[in-house]
């Protein structure tokens, strides 16, 4: 018997010893190397171009480049721009399907939106005509709008009162929308309009098509910083609770699903391309933001507005994929970053 005991607190012991040593063997130095690093390397890179389908996003200056990591418990590593506000975009998807897994659960997500990747462009207006789940992911313009109006709420006010409170929660601080960004991406948004209509048309959109636009076209527009970014991915890593305010915004038990879906779709028809280079989940906005998330460790966030083809940031996707590499992150074990 006592044998058994001690053999049962030797392998509590052991446990304890081989999570803390993994948690432990990235140094706080480590960390600020690798954004050094990524920021230097990456910082002169001068390929791609700022989003312009958007009129506004044109105008952000293209030098702009921030690197940051939060780890789970808070601490901050980061280098370049930490301050300009920039639109959220397509970073916000993932925390609105949050949202909707958070009320409704991922069985609902996964029925009444969809998980699969298009392999598509994220405005894909064909892939809602070929997919029979239509909206086919909350990664995409089509399941993202479709997230929006499934937010359970009786009044517009109420909706965008619900998405804006929870990317709030994510990061950690009060956010306002870049009214300019909204006015250019509304005004123009015929696009999202004809999607919105279409998955109306399919019944699987959840109120009135005009109302999920709008409000999903604020959510895009909400103004963040480099630094909110990875606290938001930092409250993933987090497994749900935020890290500087200690709120759950998320239960435990959605984070696997979550992370699943921004592994498959967070970079559209680039996603394989992406796992192969960071294997990280990750989400980037046309706004030129991305998070990758190290599930249980810590996040990393980019911001650099030029863009490539597939509406990813050049020199973000570069830098977060040297940051994984250096640090030996990736899910499947090292990837070489490239
Ligand atoms: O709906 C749109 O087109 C934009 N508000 C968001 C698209 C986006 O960020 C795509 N991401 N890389």
């Amino acid at each position: 018997m006592l044998v058994r005991v001690l053999h049962g607190i030797l392998a509590l012991a052991l446990v304890a010893f081989s999570t803390t040593s993994l948690a432990a063997k990235i140094s706080a130095e480590d960390y600020q190397r690798v954004v050094n690093e990524a920021y230097r390397m990456f910082k002169d890179v001068d390929e791609g171009a700022n989003a312009d389908y958007i009129p506004i996003l044109a105008t952000v200056p293209s030098n702009l480049f921030g690197v940051a990591i939060v780890t789970r418990d808070g601490e901050v590593y980061a280098a370049g721009e930490l301050d300009y506000e920039f639109s959220i975009q397509s970073v916000s998807k993932p925390f609105t399907a949050s949202l909707i897994m958070q009320q409704q659960g991922p069985r609902t997500l996964r029925e009444k939106i969809g998980v699969e990747p298009t392999g598509l462009p994220f405005n894909s207006k064909i892939a809602v005509e070929i997919y029979e789940e239509r909206s086919v992911n909350p990664m995409v313009n089509a399941g993202a709008i479709a997230a929006v109006s499934l937010v359970e709420a009786d009044s517009e006010k109420e909706r965008w009162k619900q998405v804006l409170g929870n990317i709030e929660d994510y990061a950690g601080r009060d956010l306002k929308v870049l009214e300019d960004v909204y006015d250019s991406e509304y005004e123009t948004a015929w696009g999202n309009r004809a999607i919105a209509n279409l998955l109306f048309n399919y019944g699987r959109l959840y109120s009135e098509p005009e109302q999920a636009l709008r409000v999903y076209t604020r959510q895009c527009s909400i103004g963040i910083n480099t630094l909110d970014l990875a606290m938001m991915g930092a409250t993933l890593a987090n497994e749900g609770i935020n890290p500087k305010t200690g709120k759950r915004v998320l239960a435990k038990e959605h984070i696997p699903e979550l992370l699943a879906i921004m592994a498959t779709a967070g970079f559209y028809d680039e996603s394989g391309e992406w796992m192969y280079r960071a294997g990280l989940p990750a989400k980037t906005g046309v706004g030129g933001g991305i998070i990758a998330v190290v599930p249980g460790k810590f996040a990393i966030a980019t911001f650099s507005p030029p863009l490539n083809p597939a509406g990813n940031s050049v020199r973000g996707l570069r830098a977060i994929g040297h940051i994984a590499a250096e640090l030996g992150v990736g899910l499947y074990g090292p990837n070489a970053g490239e």
